[in-house]
């Protein structure tokens, strides 16, 4: 069934919803699925605005076929070449073989990698403050390098203020009933997703973040139409501001988030000793996650979400328990920065995961690593209480 909506003068949505999806780049689980975004300007020229991923490519092409018709279609805007947009390029050219592929150099050093059957297909290349006239429409293109490829860009329609954002401003989440932002209790329905979606995803690239966040300063932006999730056209600073915390990895909230691993219970036992303690002292949020459960894209997502980490950590064939060692690489790998680590660790006979956690969470930058570290031997006892306050205390007053 035809299902696109139009979203302002002559722009309409004709992407579409995977819940069927386990994971997102057979990574990241969702639990609610991801919307892949598309969108048709109809001008005196006609152009779309990036394809969508294969697994709601009937969707895609049904909305495409029924928006545009036997008409011309004549330009492919493609703002990113990743294939979950990307997929469907060779079949848009098929239908419409007129078309002109617009992108930028390396967008289409991509095009020829995924798709060489292209290389002779009509194509415009433009660059940073590049304009392409539909007619009443005119497309202006904001390179956006590494958010999150390094082809990346923006399309910004000058005759209606709609910034095409690629990935930023995107989240994982179906879209429901409803295409805008202002349709939905956001902060309830989408935030956390959006939250794990910008750090997992784009995370790594808080420089190049900032970079484009500047350029769209100067940008009269009243809508914000992102490849994934609902359309921003209502309170966008709103959401600005928390692409600016995410960026500047400034912790949204004060709260503490409480880390372990635990083979048979008592590193447990003990995190949630210290999560009770930390929280009376403190006052404030304290949530507790076990590494082998909630998957480490959750776990990055409340480091992004936080100011303070605490990690309990047993000793593991004389290194760090495989959880928890998977959860730091990847701080490591998205270069998390300006938190505030405590860490606990566990031995029966030689506990050495704390000096490892230490090593490895020194090479991340602007990050402070509390004193003392709190050392268990097999389970934690009431003769550890003088310890454990210590620990807790030095979390509170940090
Ligand atoms: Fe949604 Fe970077 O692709």
């Amino acid at each position: 069934m035809i299902n696109y909506r139009q979203i302002t003068d002559e722009t309409y949505w004709i992407g579409g919803s995977d819940r069927r999806l386990s994971r997102f780049e057979n990574i990241f689980p969702l639990a609610d699925g991801v919307s892949y975004n598309s969108y048709v300007i109809k001008d005196q020229k006609t152009a779309l605005l990036d394809t969508a991923d294969i697994s709601i490519s009937d969707q895609f092409l049904e909305n495409l076929k029924g928006i545009i018709g036997d008409s011309k279609l004549d330009y492919l805007v493609i703002n990113h070449m990743e294939p979950d947009h990307c997929s469907q390029i060779a079949t848009v050219v098929s239908m419409y073989p007129d078309v002109t592929l617009v992108g930028n150099a390396k967008t289409f050093t991509f095009l020829s990698q995924f798709f060489p059957e292209l290389n002779d297909q009509t194509k415009l290349t433009v660059a940073e403050g590049d304009s392409l006239d539909l007619g009443k429409h005119s497309l202006k293109f904001v390179m956006a390098p590494m958010v999150h490829w390094p082809e990346a860009m923006f399309s910004y329609d000058t005759a209606t203020g709609a910034l095409f954002s690629a990935d930023a401003f995107g989240t994982f989440g179906a879209i429901d009933a409803g295409i805008f932002a202002d349709e939905y209790d956001f902060e309830k329905r989408f935030l956390d997703e959006a939250r794990r979606y910008y750090a997992n995803i784009v995370g790594k690239y808080g420089m190049q973040v900032q970079a484009v966040l500047k350029k769209a300063q100067g940008i009269d932006i009243k809508m914000i139409c992102p490849l994934h999730g609902p359309i921003w056209r209502k309170d966008i600073s709103w959401f600005i501001d928390k692409y600016q915390k995410w960026s500047t990895y400034t912790p949204e909230d004060d709260d503490i988030v409480v880390i372990y691993g635990s083979l048979y219970g008592h590193t447990e036992s003990a995190a949630q000793k210290a999560a009770d303690l930390i929280r009376q002292k403190s006052g404030k949020q304290v949530r507790i996650y076990d590494a082998s459960q909630t998957h480490t894209s959750t776990l990055i997502s409340e480091v992004w979400r936080c100011s303070k980490i605490v990690l309990f950590c047993p000793t593991y064939n004389n290194g760090i328990y495989i959880p928890m060692a998977n959860f730091i690489e990847d701080m490591i790998a998205l270069s998390v920065q300006k938190r505030t680590f405590a860490l606990a660790q566990n031995g029966s006979w030689a506990p050495a995961s704390g000096k490892l956690m230490t090593e490895k969470l020194s090479t991340l930058k602007d990050v402070t690593i509390l004193e003392p570290m709190l050392t268990i031997k097999s389970a934690l006892h009431e003769a550890d209480n003088a310890e454990l306050e210590a620990f807790a205390d030095a979390i509170v007053n940090a």
